[in-house]
Order: C-alpha cells, then structure tokens, then sequence
C-alpha cells in the first residue's frame, strides 16, 4: 500500500464445529444462545465465523460420527460437550490427526483424558462450589425460618433431585450442598434421592409420587439444577397445596423462569450457573488458539481449565439478577 501499510482488511475465516449432547437441555440452550451471540461479535473484530452447531440426542456414538463430519468438512477448533463425558477418546484420536484444538465445555472430561495432548481444554464451573453455595443459602434460610420444620420435630425432612448418573456436577451437587447443610447446623432426614436427568416433565412426576406417599411431611427440596426444582414447582402448584404446606425448594443455574419462581415465593434461591462468562470463555479460546497463540499459563487452571464463578441467588438480591440477562456475567474478560 501507498503508505507503508501491507496488511488488507480481508476476514480471516474461522469454522468452529460445535458438537452438543442434547440440545433439549434448557441450560445448555441458553450457553449455545450466547455462544452464537459472541460469535457475531467476534465478526466484528475481522472474523468471519462460520459455525455449525450438531446434537447427538445423547449418544456418544452419534456424536463421534458428527465431529468425524465436521473434521472432514475443514473445521479448525471444536467445541464438544459430550455425549459420555467418560468416552472421549474416538473425538481425541481423530482431532488429534488433523491438528485440530478442542475446547470441551459443560460436561467434564476426566482429566487422565484432558492431559492425552496438548490441545485440549475445558470451560465449565467448579462443580463443588455449586454444591456448598447452595448449601449455605438453604441453611441460611432454614436456620433464619423456623417455620420450615412444618411437624416441629427438629429434623428437615427432605428430598433430593439429582441431575444425570455420572455426571461430575449432579455427583458434587449431590454431596456438598447435603454436607454444607449438615456443617451449618441443619439436622436432616432424607426421604428420598431421586434422578431425573436434569429434566422438568420426570422432576415433576417423580415429585408427584413422592407427594402421594409423604403428603405435607416433605419440608426441603434441594434440586441439582433448576429445571428439576421448576419440575418441583409444578408438582405442589397441581396438587393445590396451599403455600404454608409447601417445602423449601432449592435450584442451580439461575434460569429466568427459577429466578421469577424466588421473586414469587414458589422457589427460594438458585445458583447462578454464569452462560454468559462459560460463552465468551469459549469464543475467546477459539479465535487465541486459532491464531496460534500459547496459553499454558496463568489465566487457565494447569494450563487447560477455565472455571467461571458461581454466584448466589436468594430472596436478598433476586432484584439485581430478575431480568438482567446481559448484566450477569461479573468476571468479564
Ligand atoms: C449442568 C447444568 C444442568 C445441565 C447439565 C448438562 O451444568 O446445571 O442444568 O444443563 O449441565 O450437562
Ligand atoms: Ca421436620
């Protein structure tokens, strides 16, 4: 150029290949929303993106051939939230031969599978601390309403809603928010541990047996995520109880429809599980390691994990998180 300038201004093409488990997950829905969203800003700083996003409804094996497809048709990153957060090896090997980085995200790999090669990462949250966070809002509520003891025999009588089998956060969540429960002082009595997959229509009905056996005898439901707390929710609203004959109920993720819940009395606190950090995380990684760029270093947790921070959710500040979608990530980037 006449001044002294080589470079044009042509943007440089990036194809990202997203592979999902199940797009029907209300919470994996809203982190691939803002990872779209980041993907057009991204456009504004010279890239042109192009992405294609695949559901494997599931199966692992279906997810395998999908980030087959998407390598033979020239990706250069991946973002996989597997199937089977155990069986990652195949989506590994056959990135590994065309030199393309992958970036899982939502659902853990174990890190024996993480530290196979080089470039490997993995965006998603600390599961543990969900777990203990959740505890204390729920103990800080117990023990501050002495109206939760409906029957007054000293014990909480209570129920579990626990997200997939295997899953590194439905495990933690399970184990930290009962422990953080017992360290505060909450004497507990469990009724029931049920499982159901993370989804609204089976929280539901599992709750509605668990109504006919107990009836008004359940006074704590601590959930894994939100949709399962929602599922709760519905439950006691069909069974036209009224509210002084409701249990607590406890979420995770901190969805509009959970947070509108703690803003109506149904639900009393969830844990903001942060889509919008998780989303920019991924979309800043992928442009860094497309352009080559080396981060085994600080920022990354050995070099490979990034965790975005929960946040809690209650009665004390539902004001600031109720319909601030944009304004919830806190940690920037
Ligand atoms: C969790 C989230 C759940 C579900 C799950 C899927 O982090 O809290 O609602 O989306 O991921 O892997
Ligand atoms: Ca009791």
């Amino acid at each position: 150029g006449a001044c002294g300038s080589e470079k044009k201004e042509i943007p440089k093409q990036i194809y990202i290949g997203v592979a999902c488990y199940d797009q029907r997950d209300t919470f994996l829905g809203e982190l691939l929303e803002n990872f779209k969203r980041e993907c057009r800003t991204l456009e504004k700083r010279g890239y042109d993106i192009s992405l294609t996003i695949m559901d494997a409804a599931n199966s692992q094996r279906t997810q395998d051939d999908q980030v087959q497809e998407m390598i033979g048709n020239g990706c250069d990153i991946l973002c996989v939230n597997l199937a089977d957060r155990t069986d990652p090896s195949q989506i590994i090997t056959a990135a590994q031969e065309h030199d393309i980085p992958i970036i899982f995200f939502n659902r853990e790999p174990v890190e024996e599978d993480l530290m196979q090669w080089e470039k490997l990462y993995y965006v998603g949250c600390d599961a543990e601390q969900s777990g203990i966070m959740q505890g204390e809002i729920a103990a800080e509520y117990i023990n501050s309403h002495s109206e939760v003891d409906k029957n007054k025999d000293g014990k909480i009588q209570y129920v579990l809603l626990e997200g997939e089998a295997g899953h590194q956060d439905a495990i933690s969540r399970t184990e930290y928010s009962v422990k953080t429960l017992m360290k505060n002082d909450v004497i507990l009595e469990k009724l029931s541990y049920q499982l159901a997959d993370w989804n609204r229509g089976q929280a539901e009905n599992r709750m509605n047996r668990l109504i006919s056996q107990y009836g008004k005898e359940i006074e704590l439901v601590m959930s894994n995520n939100d949709e399962m707390a929602l599922g709760a929710v519905e439950a006691y609203r069909k069974a036209g109880y009224a509210r002084e004959d409701w249990p607590v109920i406890f979420g995770i993720d901190g969805l509009e429809e959970a947070l509108e819940a703690v803003k109506a009395g149904e639900m009393q606190g969830s844990i903001l599980n942060d889509r919008v950090d998780q989303a920019k995380e991924m979309a800043k990684m992928a442009v860094e390691l497309f352009e080559g760029e080396d981060f085994e270093q600080e920022s990354l947790k050995e070099g490979r994990y990034y965790f975005s921070e929960y946040q809690k959710v209650d009665g004390s500040n539902i004001d600031e998180y109720l319909n601030a979608e944009e304004t919830i990530s806190h940690s920037g980037m």
